[in-house]
Order: C-alpha cells, then sequence, then structure tokens
C-alpha cells in the first residue's frame, strides 16, 4: 500500500508544535509495517536547501525530493506562495493574510498528484481542501479542529472552479472554510484521542462551530492516540542532556537538572515544572495567573519552552518572578533538557486533542500535572485516584483552583514521599509511548476505506 501525506509540517524540517512530531511518527511506524509513505509539504524559505529538484512530469509547479529514513519527502517549489520566513505567518500565532490562497494552491499540487497513491491522508485545515480534488479515497487526520483557514468565498470557489459542488463544501456563515469543505469531502475523518473525537463532535466551541457536520458524518469520526518516537526520544541514548540514566538508574537525571537551573538560572531549591509547547490559549495559562503568585511562595518554579500569541503572559509571570519563571522560544534541545531536568512538567489545557508534552515528560521521568482532557485523560493516571498505576496528576475543573490544588499535591508528593515519586516515575518511564498500535490502527482505516471505494 502506498499513502499520500499531505501536511504543512514534519519534524525536524518544519514544526510549530505537535504536528510535525506526530507527522514523523506516523510515517516510520507506517514503514515498520510496509506501507510505502510519501509526505508531500511546502518548500518553505528555510528548507530551500533540502532535497533535489525532481524533473519535469506532474503539476506545473516544481518539486524537490529528499528521502529520510525511508520516507520519501516531496516539497512542492511555489516561492510566490513559500518563500516566506514563517510557515503559517510572520510570527508565532499569526497567520499570513493570504492564507487561503497558498494553501488553497498547495492542495491543488497535492490533489495533481493523488493519482499515483492507492490513499491520500490529509492533516489539518492547510491540506483539508485536497479532498475535494483528489483522483483517491481520503482520510482527513484533525489535530487540532480549532484552527481552520478562512476565505472569502467567491475567490475560494474561484481556486476550486473544477469542483462542481465548491460553493456548499466551502460556504460558511458567507465565507469559505477549508476545515468545513475537508470534513465533508473526505472518505473518513479522524482524530487523535477517542476523547476529543466525542468533543468535537459534541461541543461546538472546541470544534469551532463544526460540531453538527461532524455529527453527521456518515463515518463517525475515529479517535487514534498518538504515540513518541521512543528510539529517537529516550533517555538512555539522548546526546542532549548531560548523563543518561533510564528507569533501572535515574541518577543520571540530577546532572540534567543542574544543567537546567545553570541554564536558567532558576532558584533550585524549589520543585522545578517544566512546560513545553505553543505558548496559546489552548494550553490553559491563563489558570496560573490568579494563583501564581501563592504557588511560587510555596516553591512552584516555570520553565516554559515554546512561543505563541500568549508570549507576554509568560513574559509577565518572569517580569514578576525572575527567580522561579523562565522562558524560551521552542529549541528541541532545551526541551529535552526540560523534560529530563525538570521535577514535574505543567500541562493544564483547556482542551487537548493528542497532546504530546505528557508523553515525553513521562517517558523522561517527569511526572506530570495535567487537566483531564482529550488525550491526557487516556494517558495520565492521578496518584491518588489510582496508586497502583499513576504515572503523575490530574485535574478535571477549568478553574484556577483546581490547578493549584493538583500542583500542591505534586509538590507535596515529591518532597515528603519520595518513595511514591519513584513509583510514578517508574510507571511512566517503563509504559510503551511508541506509536505502533496507531500506525495499525491507521492502515485499518486505510484498509477500510479503499473496501468502501
Ligand atoms: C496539535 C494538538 C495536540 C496534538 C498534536 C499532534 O498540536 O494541539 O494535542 O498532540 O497536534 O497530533
Amino acid at each position: 500500500m502506498n499513502v499520500l501525506m499531505v501536511v504543512a509540517e514534519m519534524a525536524p524540517f518544519a514544526t510549530s508544535g505537535g504536528l510535525g512530531d506526530a507527522i514523523t511518527g506516523i510515517a516510520h511506524a507506517l514503514g515498520r509495517i510496509d506501507v510505502d509513505v510519501t509526505v508531500v509539504m511546502p518548500r518553505y524559505q528555510f528548507l530551500s536547501d533540502l532535497g533535489e529538484a525532481r524533473p519535469g512530469e506532474g503539476p506545473a509547479v516544481a518539486l524537490y525530493q529528499h528521502t529520510e529514513a525511508g520516507v520519501r519527502i516531496l516539497l512542492v517549489d511555489d516561492p510566490e506562495s513559500f518563500d516566506r520566513p514563517g510557515i503559517y505567518g510572520p510570527e508565532p500565532g499569526t497567520a499570513y493574510e493570504d492564507e487561503w490562497r497558498r494553501w488553497g494552491r498547495f492542495c491543488r499540487v497535492a490533489a495533481a498528484l493523488s493519482g499515483q497513491f492507492d490513499i491520500v491522508h490529509l492533516h489539518d485545515a492547510q491540506a483539508a481542501p485536497t479532498a475535494l480534488l483528489s483522483s483517491r479515497p481520503t482520510v482527513l487526520t484533525l489535530h487540532n479542529a480549532a484552527y481552520s483557514v478562512m476565505a472569502p468565498v467567491e475567490e475560494a470557489v474561484d481556486l476550486f472552479a473544477d469542483v462542481a459542488e465548491a460553493h456548499d463544501l466551502f460556504e460558511w456563515y458567507g465565507s469559505a472554510n477549508y476545515l468545513k469543505a475537508g470534513v465533508m469531502a473526505a472518505d473518513q475523518v479522524t482524530t487523535v484521542s477517542a476523547a476529543y473525537a466525542r468533543q468535537i463532535a459534541e461541543d461546538p466551541e472546541v470544534s469551532s462551530g463544526l460540531n453538527e457536520y461532524l455529527a453527521a458524518l456518515d463515518h463517525p469520526v475515529i479517535g487514534i492516540l498518538n504515540g513518541i518516537e521512543i528510539r529517537r526520544f529516550d533517555p538512555r541514548t539522548d546526546a542532549s542532556i548531560p548523563e543518561p540514566f533510564g528507569p533501572d538508574d535515574l541518577s543520571g537525571r540530577a546532572a540534567a537538572r543542574d544543567e537546567l537551573i545553570a541554564r536558567t538560572g532558576l532558584d533550585g531549591s524549589g520543585v522545578l515544572f517544566g512546560m513545553v509547547g505553543r505558548m496559546t490559549g489552548q494550553k490553559g495559562l491563563e489558570l496560573l495567573d490568579p494563583v501564581i503568585g501563592r504557588l511560587v511562595e510555596a516553591g512552584f518554579r516555570l520553565v516554559a519552552v515554546g512561543n505563541g500569541d500568549e508570549d507576554g503572559r509568560v513574559d509577565g509571570w518572569v517580569a514578576d518572578h525572575p527567580e522561579a519563571v523562565w522562558h524560551a522560544g521552542y529549541s528541541e534541545d532545551l526541551a529535552r533538557l526540560a523534560w529530563a531536568g525538570g521535577d514535574s512538567f505543567l500541562m493544564p489545557s483547556r482542551f487537548e486533542p493528542g497532546g504530546l508534552g505528557n508523553l515525553y515528560a513521562m517517558r523522561y521521568g517527569a511526572p506530570p500535572v495535567v487537566r483531564f482532557t482529550g488525550g491526557l485523560a487516556a494517558t495520565v493516571v492521578d496518584a491518588d485516584a489510582d496508586p497502583a498505576t499513576a504515572n503523575g496528576f490530574g485535574f478535571y475543573d477549568y478553574t484556577s483552583e483546581a490547578l493549584a490544588a493538583a500542583v500542591e499535591r505534586a509538590m507535596h508528593t515529591y518532597r515528603h514521599e519520595p518513595v511514591r515519586w519513584a513509583q510514578l516515575q517508574q510507571e511512566g518511564m517503563r509504559a510503551d509511548w511508541g506509536w505502533d498500535p496507531s500506525a495499525r490502527r491507521y492502515l485499518d482505516v486505510y484498509q477500510s476505506v479503499l473496501g468502501r471505494a
């Protein structure tokens, strides 16, 4: 079977958050079960050195090809759209004004390639309209239903003038909605956890109003939980942390913690929480505002790694509590150090389709504190709720008090119950968070979609 993945991000080449990691993980895991994967993505300005030009044939736009660990990557060379510094927009958390045109053109190129594959697998809004023109069956995975690409409706319909139902598929309260068009046109919609699959079919807020469309699909949305690449992210072999460690001997964690303190200048007498990811409203940062002063006094220390439209909020905490809070833009090395050297990991998400930071943190021995939503509810087990299988701490209510109570429980356990803390670490480090079971489920979805065609 051969599959074309259509997507805006793929780690390590282009990533803004979890999407890029998820694509690389899925592609490699499918490769291990003999699915031949090709990824098509834009040739961004910062990728101009990657790959070789592919001669002629196919779409009018030139393609560059690069092969990495058995996965073929096709880079669409459309300088007018993609010879720009950002993936989505000039700054993290922004979008270029003509985003609908650049992604629409990208989808047209992907659709022109589709005939050479058995299945075309689209990821998120940027790739979704490919479903309108693909000559092969399509699967659309929603990594985040909160982001769509909106266009003036006439322009979108013009760009897809060769699709008879374009107007009806795109139209959304007088605009064109790329995610809606993809949801309507794809042969199967999937998302990255079972809980989020239910949530987006019910909750207009989390699905940007697409819930009714999602709930009415002939084939209900399927949730397939994300994994992480356990070979690439392994504290026993990770060259970017000062000393290797593993579940049998965690002593190397102390060196990572020292290094994290040296890099950030934070006061190491407290309990160090990592927080890695896009700094956006989705991540529940607002919950910390009213309680951060009191938590800092109790010993809470925070290493925040990542950017987004809520950078200002995080930088405000740094200004108020310079010995307790530190913030830097995303880098994979820093992320690895935060997982390996942090005592715990904070992820109080308002909603979380899949959630990868929690998995990395557990793999590196930092029991996380999460809000139980989406994929976080499927992977984190609370220390008090189920001591036998616990690997972290969680809370349900989206309130500052619930967050503070969970953080306080974690700090108390870390300081006063070392045996229990070590059990949480063991549980998280020994679990198998790999992609292989998810890849088998994607293959099942491909087969059933092909069976229907
Ligand atoms: C998005 C979601 C995150 C998910 C990732 C990969 O970043 O917000 O929850 O893990 O995509 O699917």
